[in-house]
Order: C-alpha cells, then sequence, then structure tokens
C-alpha cells in the first residue's frame, strides 16, 4: 500500500491545512528522518511516522475495548433492548464495529469490538483455542475436584466441554479459562458441579487484559501492542 505524507496524516486526524503546516515546520519524521515533502509516498502500514515526537499509525481496522457493564444486549441492534453500541458516540456508531462473541446479558467485563470480520471469526472460532478468562462467584465452595473435573473436561448435555483450568482464589470465587465460548458455556459448566454462578465477570481475551483503568461503561482503542498480540495469535496480518 502506498499513501502520500499528507493524507496520512488526515487520516490520523489532522486537517489537510494542518498537515501541511506540521509537515512545513519540520514536526514529523517519517523512519527517523524529517520529512519536508507533503507529497512523500510512503507505505502507511510499515512507516514509522512521529509527530510531535508522538507515533502514528495508519489503522485500517478499529478495535476497542469495552468494559461491559450488566444489563445491555451484546449485539449490534436490538428493536427492545439496549445494547453495547448504545455506549459508543455517534461516530463510531457509523462505523461497521461489532463485538467479538458474546457476554451475557447480567456479565461484565472485557469485550472486544472490532471491524475486522476476519479478526472476529478467528478469535471467537474454537479452531484458534483464544483463551478467555473468567472470575465467577458461586454458589457454594469450590474445591480441588472442581478443578480436576473442569481440567478433564465437564460432559454438558450436548457437548464436553474442553479442558479448562481453573484457579480457586476464594471458597466461592473462582478463575477459569477456557478455549472456547459456547452459548452460557462458563455457567453451565459451574452449574454441572452442582455450584451454579451468581456473577461473571471476563478479565481477559487472547491474552488482552481488560484495562484497570477502563470504568465500567467505558471504552478505548486497542494499543497497538495489543493489537499486533490478537492478530499474531490468530495468525493474521494487519
Ligand atoms: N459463559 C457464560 O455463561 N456467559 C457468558 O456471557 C460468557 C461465557
Amino acid at each position: 500500500m502506498r499513501m502520500r505524507l499528507d493524507k496520512f496524516l488526515s487520516a490520523q486526524g489532522l486537517s489537510r491545512k494542518q498537515a501541511r503546516a506540521a509537515i512545513a515546520s519540520g514536526q514529523v519524521l517519517v523512519n527517523g528522518e524529517v520529512q519536508g515533502d507533503p507529497g512523500f509516498i510512503l507505505d502507511p502500514i510499515s512507516a514509522q511516522v512521529l509527530f510531535q515526537g508522538r507515533a502514528l499509525g495508519y489503522r485500517r481496522h478499529m478495535h476497542l475495548m469495552l468494559h461491559k457493564p450488566a444489563g445491555l444486549l451484546t449485539a449490534t441492534t436490538d428493536a427492545r433492548q439496549k445494547t453495547v453500541m448504545d455506549l459508543l458516540p455517534e461516530e463510531l456508531k457509523r462505523r461497521a464495529l461489532g463485538p467479538v462473541g458474546r457476554l451475557d446479558k447480567d456479565v461484565t467485563g472485557l469485550l472486544l469490538l472490532t471491524d475486522d470480520g476476519q479478526l472476529a471469526h478467528r478469535l471467537i472460532s474454537p479452531k484458534w483455542t483464544v483463551e478467555k478468562v473468567y472470575l465467577a462467584r458461586v454458589e457454594g465452595a469450590l474445591d480441588a475436584t472442581d478443578i480436576q473435573a473442569f481440567q478433564a473436561g465437564i460432559a454438558l448435555s450436548d457437548f464436553t466441554a474442553r479442558p479448562a483450568r481453573l484457579e480457586i482464589l476464594e471458597p466461592d470465587l473462582g478463575r477459569l479459562t477456557i478455549t472456547e465460548g459456547k452459548f452460557h458455556q462458563v455457567k453451565r459448566m459451574f452449574a454441572a458441579r452442582g455450584k451454579p454462578v451468581l456473577r461473571l465477570h471476563r478479565e481477559s481475551v487472547g491474552g488482552v487484559s481488560l484495562d484497570s483503568a477502563l470504568e465500567c461503561g467505558k471504552f478505548r482503542p486497542l494499543t497497538a501492542e495489543e493489537e499486533g498480540a490478537l492478530y499474531a495469535l490468530v495468525r493474521m496480518e494487519r
């Protein structure tokens, strides 16, 4: 892919005029050198562009992390109920962003949103064994037999869950890592042990953890590192 430097800067949110002024005043470095030509051609994916010392990246796609509150549906639209998309401002609603997998209405925590359909598809496909980590507050007390049962693969009515890792944090609080995401899977797994889930919260997906500074109901773009880690995990080029 090839692109003019001034167009690249506009794609980062500067007006054409601001972009040209920034370039003319020597505030833009491309691959370590001041670049004064607005028509300079670069590869927006691989070029390192610094503006006032800050790295800029041309994003073909947009990816957000959302701290999902309870009470919202994981869907792009719904005729009657509020969805997670209602948390986004209008300009982002217009982008073709969609949730990566689903969290039940009562479940809180990390929900990724992306406009890269292939990335979303791979992250939820069982084929790519992407780890999802949940904190579950349960009724009853967890013990070593639960760890073993999850590790062996819990048999549910319609399928046997893949081996899962349970860490007991408190007698009624467990951290469960699974690599698939069937409907109500975590709740069904704990229910099968006679310890129904009272509260469920997702901590991470594919090694990307919910930012502890992100308040419930808020979102932020993924960092370049987080984005890179997810693409690498499912063997995709950015
Ligand atoms: N497992 C569940 O039971 N619910 C979710 O929302 C996610 C995983």
